[in-house]
């Protein structure tokens, strides 16, 4: 008999439609990719040459389970220049993508009967992973008379003494919001923890995105390399999280997944040093799009 926890967890429909429309191209259809988030640009050339180069000089073997030392001092340099705070390398976990990351997260930190409250709508994977882990997905609604904000007051409604934590995710799969800091700021005071999904960062046209590290240190950060430098296929990701939760998660890693890619991690070390420019074409190219697609609309929203 298969598991009985695996029929609480629904198929992610987009991997599904891409599965689909790639079988149809097999058998000579054209099909137009709408289905899932991946960037339609080659990974930045400083980062193919770090990797073939990482190859070349043998850099083949397991790495330590947090990840390549270089890299992680390389986000914490990148945590520090872009939202000024302080993280340290041994606080920092690197994953084969995001997706394992919340899958670590989510085992470290959810009991049977815990409460996550996530927006709704939401990344559709988020859920799964809570009711995987026997935890309850808590829906609060979001509205697009006020740009799909998360209403702190609503989320206030929500928790319980069952509520472990909040999953934010600005700029937001699927709504675009992007959170103010005040908010931010609010929703840091609700809940023990804060879920925070920094995978657009750097995506963001008007603005400026916040990290939830500004606000509070009981919060995990959840960011990857999929997005921002083209590279879904790649895999990898990160977690930033508080000190004592390290080395559960890190005996999560070392027995569910060892390491990390080691040559992509190499590579994603010039990702965050060298391919900034490669980052501001694409966001231009993408910034041009957006305008292209809506041009009529008022792109003032109150981020108050
Ligand atoms: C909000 C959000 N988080 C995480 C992911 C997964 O990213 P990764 O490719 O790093 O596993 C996605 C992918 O679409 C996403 O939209």
């Amino acid at each position: 008999m298969i598991a009985k926890q695996i029929s609480e967890i629904t198929p992610f429909l987009v991997m599904d439609v891409l599965e689909r429309a790639r079988a149809m191209e097999r058998e000579g259809a054209h099909v137009m990719h709408l289905e899932v988030g991946e960037p339609d640009f080659a990974v930045p050339q400083c980062v193919k040459e770090a990797a073939c180069r990482a190859i070349e000089e043998g850099h083949t073997n397991y790495t330590h389970s947090l990840g390549n030392f270089d890299l992680r001092e390389s986000i914490c340099r990148h945590y520090f220049d872009a939202y000024n705070v302080k993280v340290f390398p041994d606080q920092v976990v690197i994953t084969s993508g995001t997706s394992p990351a919340m899958l670590l997260i989510f085992a470290a930190l959810i009991d049977k009967g815990d409460q996550v409250i996530i927006s709704n709508p939401h990344y559709a994977c988020y859920p799964n992973f809570i009711r995987f882990m026997q935890g309850t997905p808590v829906m609060v609604p979001v509205y697009e008379e006020d740009g799909f904000q998360y209403r702190t007051e609503e989320i206030g409604r929500k928790i319980t003494t069952g509520t472990k934590a909040i999953i934010i995710n600005s700029p937001s799969n699927p709504t675009g919001n992007l959170l103010s800091e005040n908010r931010m700021r609010e929703i840091a005071e609700l809940a023990p923890y804060v879920i925070s999904d920094e995978i657009y960062h750097g995506l963001v046209y008007e603005g400026k995105e916040h990290s939830i590290l500004e606000f509070t240190d009981h919060a995990f950060v959840l960011n990857g390399f999929s997005k921002l430098y083209a590279m879904t296929g790649l895999r990898l990701g990160y977690i930033i999280a508080p000190e004592p939760f390290i080395r559960p998660i890190q005996i999560l890693q070392q027995n569910f997944l060892i390491s990390a890619n080691s040559v992509v991690q190499i590579a994603e070390i010039a990702a965050l040093e060298e391919a900034g420019e490669d980052v501001r074409r694409m966001r231009g190219v993408y910034d041009q799009r957006r305008r292209y697609m809506t041009p009529q609309r008022n792109w003032v929203w109150d981020y108050s």
